[in-house]
């Protein structure tokens, strides 16, 4: 999926609409946060007010009753700014925090049911910074703009009113001075956001840089690279460096130019305030409430800007989150589901007719024509050179593509009738790249089965010939394993996988190259584990080293996506096809290694 490259603008506020569905189950907490905002407004407004009262009566009355009453009073008022302002502030914050929360959940969620074609097309940094950068732009809007909007434009509009009161001519000559200033500080700010927006993406650019590259020190290291990635970072942090610094110079300007502009045009109302004060215009508590609304709606008109640039923002973020959650996964369970009953027999029974297969982002047949029957309990084994399609098979029997034509079907129901879960949960998978999560090892194997009990977990590792070097570990199956299992060797990683897919104890099993990292002696220990694994369930196993695929029922030839040979290790060699040809490579190449793999 291509990023949005589409400029969000004002006019597109429709896509916050996006947002209501979040925004709905909350309208208790958004009710709490509207009153205590109004409250706050109002009673920020009549401070004021209050001023005006003790300056007028402070300085001139003789009562002292009088001057406690105006100071009470305004300390009450004070103390409901306070009050309400605090509760907006937990409440508006809250909800900013809560509807973020879950954005996210259901994006991730959501994410995490598409199909493996939409991964090949978006890099998980877009992912992640849609859950991140776009989410917190939400969490401005929701747990800060619309309450500043809110809060600032009942501000500005009641300090009008109020200037009006209190001096129409003023109030003109304000106006007019607080537009010259806030114009071009509102064109200087845009700049100086655009600006940061820039220095933000180069310093993700950088540190993208940095991700990539530390995960692959050892390569950088190997090749004495160091010094010439160190370069390339250095010129990243130099460029975001230099955006930085004109952001900069750009914020310094607005800043100046605010200051300057405002302070000057308080200095005039002051001024011509002072006047009209001596000619008894104006009393000294009006000029001083006067000049109290007008920072007040100086400060709502800065913030509204701002506010709409946030706005702006979120619908961008949210139009981008918007499309994410639109998108459907061409995978996906049938409304009327089939389910399958396995039958007494061990295994399952699984028959492709008339397959046809290519990947969408390329138009050359990666499997063609494939018929195959596999009866249950049956034990097949899939060779052919690499790019054959072996690991594709494996791939659209579990349904991560649908093929183009023909039908896979389980005890004689096309897998598109079952469940999704329901077809995944029959499978097994040792896949070609094992994955291990940075964890334990306890944990590790249990990803397999969901709630599998200790006892079940020791089961499958002993199986798969993983329990003597996991109890050799510095905790046993506590012992962290480390990023991606850094702290393990090729063939203990595979021993885990296998492990973990054995503990599903599923009726159909494939392994894909599954013994191929281990050395000679461990193959042995996993072939015979998986040996007993085997047993009670249909089995499909994609091996290089046809040592392994000996023992197979049948073997299924796979070249350029066709099946060009089936038949039994021994009627193969006869027929002196691709596999002969193969087994001979295999077993003159290496005749020490064979020696020691042919004893199984
Ligand atoms: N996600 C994908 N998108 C496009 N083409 C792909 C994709 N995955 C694999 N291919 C292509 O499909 C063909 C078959 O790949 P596959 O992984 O099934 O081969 P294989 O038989 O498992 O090979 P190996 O023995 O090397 O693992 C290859 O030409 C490969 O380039
Ligand atoms: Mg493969």
């Amino acid at each position: 999926m291509p990023p949005t490259e589409k400029k969000p603008s004002l006019s597109n506020i429709g896509s916050l609409k996006a947002l209501l569905p979040f925004l709905k189950p909350y309208k208790k907490q958004f009710f709490i946060a509207g009153f205590s905002l109004v409250l706050a407004a109002c009673a920020t407004l009549a401070v004021p007010f209050c001023f005006r009262e003790i300056i007028n009566l402070g300085f001139h009355s003789s009562s002292s009753s009088q001057i406690n009453t105006t100071f009470i009073q305004l300390f009450l008022v004070a103390s409901v700014v306070a009050f309400s302002t605090a509760l907006r502030f937990y409440m508006v914050s809250w909800l900013g925090e809560r509807v973020t929360s879950d954005i996210r959940k259901v994006v991730y969620g959501h994410v995490l049911q598409q199909s493996p074609e939409f991964f090949e097309s978006t890099q998980s940094g877009e992912i992640l910074s849609r859950l991140n950068t776009d989410t917190t732009l939400i969490q401005t809007l929701v747990g800060t703009s619309i309450s500043m909007a809110v809060r600032n434009a009942l501000l500005l509009s009641g300090g009008l009113v109020m200037m009006f009161i209190t001096s129409v001519k003023l109030s003109i000559l304000i106006l007019v001075m607080l537009l010259l200033t806030v114009i071009p500080t509102m064109i200087l700010g845009r700049r100086v956001r655009k600006l940061s927006k820039n220095s933000q993406d180069k310093i993700a650019d950088a540190s993208a840089l940095a991700g990539e590259k530390l995960n692959a020190i050892s390569t950088i290291q190997s090749f004495t690279n160091e010094a010439s990635e160190a370069k390339l970072f250095n010129q990243y942090v130099e460029t975001s460096f230099l955006t930085a610094r004109i952001r900069t110079v750009a914020r310094a300007n607005l800043t100046f130019i605010a200051i300057l502009l405002g302070f000057s045009s308080i200095i005039l109302i002051l001024w011509l305030g002072a006047y009209a004060v001596t000619r008894n215009e104006l009393s000294s508590g009006e000029l001083t409430q006067f000049i109290l609304y007008t920072v007040i709606v100086a400060g709502a008109i800065a913030v509204v800007a701002e506010v709409l640039g946030d706005t702006q923002r979120a619908i961008g973020a949210s139009e981008r989150l918007l499309e994410l959650l639109n998108l459907n996964s061409s995978i996906k369970s049938p409304n009327h589901p089939e389910h399958l009953t396995l039958g007494q027999k061990h295994g399952i029974q699984l028959e492709i007719q008339g397959l046809n297969f290519h990947y969408s982002s390329n138009p050359n047949p990666v499997l063609s024509d494939i018929h195959l029957k596999i009866n249950p309990g049956e034990r097949i084994a899939i060779v052919g050179p690499s790019g054959a399609g072996k690991t594709t098979l494996f791939q659209l029997l579990l349904r991560f593509y649908d093929p183009q034509s023909g039908s896979i079907k389980l005890n004689g129901i096309d897998i598109k009738q079952l469940e999704l879960q329901e077809l995944r949960k029959l499978i097994g998978i040792v896949p070609q790249d094992v994955v291990i999560f940075s964890t334990n090892a306890m944990e590790n194997i249990r990803y397999g089965k969901e709630g599998a009990s200790d006892e079940e977990v020791y089961h499958a590792a002993h199986l798969a010939a993983a329990d003597e070097f996991i109890t050799r570990l510095p905790d046993g199956y506590q012992t962290f394993l480390g990023d991606r299992g850094i702290r393990l060797s090729g063939g203990q990683k595979q021993r885990i996988v296998i492990a973990r897919a054995l503990l599903k104890n599923p009726p159909l099993l494939l392994l894909d190259e599954a013994t191929s990292s281990l050395d000679a002696e461990s193959e042995n220990l996993v072939q015979q584990a998986l040996e007993g694994a085997m047993k009670n369930r249909t089995t499909l196993v994609i091996a290089h080293r046809l040592s392994t695929v000996k023992q197979a029922d049948r073997i299924i030839v796979l070249e350029h996506g066709r099946i060009i040979e089936t038949g039994t290790h021994n009627s193969l060699i006869e027929q002196g096809g691709l596999y002969s040809h193969l087994a001979k490579l295999q077993f003159t190449d290496a005749p020490q290694l064979n020696k020691l793999r042919l004893k199984d």
